[in-house]
């Protein structure tokens, strides 16, 4: 087991969801937070929750804006002497068929779910690296695996996060830095209130945050790197390779996973 006590964790999107629960789960172990977010007031109420526990610092970050991350990071390491354990958490999602989704929607989606991943992951790695200790969490997803119609942009980006993790993570093990981990976490639909509307796929029921922040974070205690959840989600990429396409996608469609999002309700965007 990882011993994380007194470390310093950054979390973005750490302000709700499944966030705030890896943010209750450090303090839990003693791991002083650092929480990122757009959203201000929830981000105080989760600083003032968890401030009786570990040192919380806090700071308004948009994640699909660079150098808000490059000028933050540099006051992060400022005041907390640095970061032993990030998770890329933010994210956003839209749903429309392809040629209907607005450019704008695309972008933020891209920026937002992958982009800022480049960008935390530069901030930070360094200083890991130079220390031969610290930990990457990156949040992808079960639609990392699969095509799903009506969300290209975010099937696209949670694709991107494993190919841009696997491909950093190849890069530091060749710099023998064994002391730098990385997880993975790809979960199914989780009951967040961000997929609200979607149906769950035929074996993959629908998660509690509490239950797929669970698995993660013992995932993480344990060293391991690539972790799915439910089951199905794991059987998933082997079942792709092997399986002829037209096959898998009648069998997609047969379980429900090609139609999940057809009648999803945005609940995080006005407008
Ligand atoms: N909920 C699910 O079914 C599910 C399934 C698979 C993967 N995921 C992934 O898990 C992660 C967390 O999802 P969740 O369900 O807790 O979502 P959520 O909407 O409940 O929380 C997302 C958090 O990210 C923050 N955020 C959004 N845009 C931001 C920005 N530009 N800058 C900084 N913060 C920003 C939000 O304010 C919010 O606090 C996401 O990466 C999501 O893609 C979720």
């Amino acid at each position: 087991m990882k011993d994380v006590q007194g470390k310093t964790a950054l979390i973005t999107g750490g302000a709700m969801g499944m966030g705030l629960l890896w943010a209750r789960r450090f303090a839990a172990d003693g791991v002083n937070l650092v929480l990122w977010d757009i959203k201000a007031e929830e981000m105080a109420r989760a600083a003032e929750e968890l401030r009786g526990q570990v040192d919380v610092m806090t700071q308004v970050v948009d994640v699909s804006e660079r150098e808000q991350i490059y000028k933050a990071a540099v006051k992060v390491q400022a005041e907390t002497g640095g970061v032993d354990i990030l998770v890329n958490n933010a994210g956003i999602v839209f749903a429309k068929p392809f040629l209907e989704t607005p450019d704008e929607h695309i972008s933020a989606t891209i920026d937002v779910d992958l982009k800022a991943l480049f960008w935390t992951m530069k901030a930070f790695l360094p200083r890991m690296l130079e220390l031969n200790s610290g930990h990457i969490i990156n949040i992808s997803s079960a639609s990392g695996f699969i095509g799903v119609p009506r969300m290209p942009a975010y099937v696209a980006s949670k694709w991107g996060v494993i190919g841009l993790t696997e491909s950093v993570r190849l890069e530091v093990r060749a710099m023998h830095k064994d002391g730098v981990g990385f997880t993975l976490f790809c979960p199914s639909f989780v009951d967040t209130g961000m997929f609200e509307g979607a149906k769950a796929p035929l074996l993959t029921p629908i998660l509690t945050p509490d239950e797929a922040v669970r698995i993660a974070y013992e995932g993480f205690r344990d060293g391991k790197y690539m972790i799915t959840a439910p089951w199905m989600v794991g059987l998933t990429p082997a079942l792709k390779g092997l399986l002829p396409s037209r096959l898998f996608d009648t069998i997609s469609d047969l379980f429900g996973a090609t139609s999940s999002m057809d009648e999803w309700k945005d609940t995080r965007h006005k407008g």
